[in-house]
């Protein structure tokens, strides 16, 4: 049974938090689909327990996520390897060099606090991944969101046709986790938006010594304020 709404597939409705009817970035209906640059910060918030500031779209297409973040107030970036036929709402984006157009693999390393990947990994394969992957070790977190083997076979199961070209580099969820953390990333599977949350270590580990820091400056600063019977 082929299950469709609105012209797409049911599992990519649910799939994904976001719809976006008016873009089409490469004729088929799941680029239509993504996760909201606001559920993205709550993910981070919920994570790293601070506010991203800044949004960096790593295969940023027509520009609507890079336009959404910019509306959220958050310094807003992206890049994409072709350049789409423009659209009025995003061509300043373009204009400004705020988003480039260029192969993440030739990039400078990403400096945001939260970093994007809609399917872009998925173009890469097993050499050219890592050193994507290096790209990301100064963000905050990286959410990727991406078909794998899982996707294609629960999706065959209702009959979707969810496209699997061969040429896209699908592996199962597991291989996936096993490549951010050999990568230099502490992972996990965000199971309500089918996404992965991976943030570098190197990261966390500065957030965890910066958070014993002030706890220390507040523990000592209470005991002296004791000490002096205050
Ligand atoms: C599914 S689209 C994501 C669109 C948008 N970020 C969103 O979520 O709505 C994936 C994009 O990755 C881009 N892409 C593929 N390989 C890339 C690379 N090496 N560097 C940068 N972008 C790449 C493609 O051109 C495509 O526009």
């Amino acid at each position: 049974m082929r299950c469709y709404f609105f012209g797409m597939s049911i599992y990519y409705f649910e799939k994904y938090s976001h719809f976006y009817p008016f873009r089409d970035t490469d004729g088929l209906d799941y680029t239509m689909c993504t996760i909201s640059v606001w559920e993205q910060v709550r993910m981070y918030c919920v994570r790293k327990g601070s506010m991203p500031r800044s949004f960096f779209d790593c295969g940023a297409a027509v520009g609507y996520l890079v336009r959404e973040a910019d509306m959220l107030g958050l310094r807003a970036s992206g890049i994409d390897i072709r350049r789409y036929p423009p659209v009025p709402e995003t061509e300043k984006y373009f204009a400004s060099g705020q988003i480039q157009i260029k192969s993440i693999l030739d990039a400078a390393p990403v400096t945001a606090d939260l970093a994007y990947c809609n399917g872009t990994l998925t173009y890469l394969n097993e050499v050219t991944l890592p050193i994507a992957l290096k790209k990301f070790q100064n963000v905050g977190m990286l959410i990727a969101v991406h078909n794998t083997t899982e996707d294609v076979q629960a999706a065959f199961k209702t009959g979707e046709p969810i496209v699997h070209r061969e040429s896209r580099l699908i592996r199962s969820n597991d291989w996936w986790m096993n490549i951010f953390r050999n990568n230099g990333f502490r992972v996990d599977f965000d199971s309500e938006n089918k996404c992965f949350c991976a943030r570098p270590i190197k990261d966390d580990a500065a957030s965890k010594y910066q958070g014993f820091v002030s706890a220390t400056r507040l523990g000592g600063g209470f005991i002296r304020a004791f000490s002096r019977g205050v």
